[in-house]
């Protein structure tokens, strides 16, 4: 079996989703279920004996132990992680946390898991651990894109404390030979991801009628990628990706923000039109901008492509006509996950913007 942490989050469901649609090999899904952690992610898999949840947190070196020992993965995918860069600027404590601190104790837990295999299964061993393009740093308009090789600069808590897990991650490698692959993908959208991202806010606010906010000038850039598609690269890395590399994952789909909120207007003018016959354009408002916004994130994908043979199934034009309808045709989901804690961020986020 393999061991997914984050699987009930927004990429960690996608990828349970897709795994156990492809292959019959067991989940083992390990999830604290913070407020973007959702079990109704997963209810399609309701009864089925080849997915285990166990809510636990990343950094429960106890439980992590008695877990590794009890079902032997033979890989791990690792996407726990506080994910929200604006989260990460209004209380950076749960970023550390998680993604520095509770990233040492997986290693560490695994570490000593992994030296007691047998030497077979030693070899045949993987830790994928899911990173950012944000780790990079951002780009000028006219620079060429992110290979692997590109310096690492975060610029925001949350892709400080993305970096610091990286780092971690490739040490364990080098110091111990613990086989390890990490991926660094760029915006990912689709089915399941909650409303407080760009792509899944302004659809969730123009339905209900409230201001779709862009911050600042809109024309910040950032690559795009269908949600599946990065779950089929994370596949074909763990499949066939070399210990100890990297892979930039991308969609090839780089947009300024305002394009992306006006694709979604045009959308639901089409498949939703407002009752008054005015365009959801209508509801744009332009807010005050991100603290430290990165100006422009783009990821070169010609490594993975060249190495194992992977590149993207959507464009960008096919990916988010698909979220728009699934959005549409899951009015239930969006309703379950704006609870109290939603409302209380929004209002914290947006009220003041
Ligand atoms: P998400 O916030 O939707 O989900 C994160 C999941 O991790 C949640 O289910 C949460 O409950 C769980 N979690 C948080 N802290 C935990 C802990 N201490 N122990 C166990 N579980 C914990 O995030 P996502 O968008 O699905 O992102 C998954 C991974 O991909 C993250 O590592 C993120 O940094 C990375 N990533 C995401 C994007 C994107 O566009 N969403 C882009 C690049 C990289
Ligand atoms: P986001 O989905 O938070 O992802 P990230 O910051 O990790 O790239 O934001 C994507 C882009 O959209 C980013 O440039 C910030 C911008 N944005 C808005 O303009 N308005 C919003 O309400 C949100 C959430 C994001």
């Amino acid at each position: 079996m393999i061991l997914v942490t984050g699987g009930a989050g927004f990429i960690g469901a996608n990828f349970v989703l897709d795994w156990l649609a492809t292959s019959d090999e067991p989940v083992l899904n390990l999830d604290k279920l913070t407020y973007a952690g959702n079990l109704h992610n997963l209810d399609s898999l309701q009864g089925d004996p080849r997915h285990v949840f166990v809510q636990a947190d990343i950094g429960d070196s106890a439980t992590l132990a008695r877990l590794l020992a009890e079902h032997q993965p033979r890989a791990i995918v690792n996407f726990a992680a506080e994910s929200h860069v604006d989260r990460s600027i209004h209380g950076p404590e749960d970023f550390i946390q998680t993604n520095v601190v509770g990233t040492f104790r997986l290693l560490e837990a695994v570490r000593q898991y992994w030296s007691g295999l047998p030497a077979i299964k030693k070899e045949a061993f993987r830790f994928l651990h899911v990173s950012t393009d944000e780790v990079y740093g951002t780009l000028h308009a006219d620079a060429p894109a992110f290979t692997e090789v590109h310096p690492y600069e975060p610029n925001s808590p949350y892709s400080a404390s993305k970096a610091a897990s990286d780092h971690m991650v490739r040490a364990w490698h080098h110091t111990y030979g613990l086989p390890v692959l990490t991926t660094h993908c760029s915006n990912n959208y689709g089915p399941y991801h909650f409303p407080e991202k760009l792509i899944p806010l302004m659809i969730v606010n123009a339905l209900a009628g409230k201001p779709l906010p862009v911050y600042g000038d809109g024309l910040q850039v950032r690559d795009w990628l269908y949600v599946k598609d990065h779950c089929s690269a994370i596949r074909r890395v763990l499949e066939a990706g070399q210990t100890g590399q990297t892979y930039n994952i991308g969609g090839w789909n780089e947009k300024p923000n305002i394009d992306i909120v006006h694709t979604i207007c045009a959308l639901l003018d089409e498949l939703r039109p407002r009752a008054d016959g005015q365009s959801y354009r209508a509801q744009i408002t332009h807010v005050k901008d991100r603290p430290g916004h990165d100006r422009r994130y783009a990821i070169d994908a010609r490594k993975i492509e060249r190495e194992l043979g992977w590149k993207p199934a959507e464009t960008f034009d096919t990916g988010i006509r698909k979220t728009v309808q699934w959005y549409l045709a899951n009015a239930d989901w969006v309703a379950s996950v704006q609870t109290g804690a939603y409302r209380d961020w929004v209002s914290k986020q947006y009220e003041t913007a």
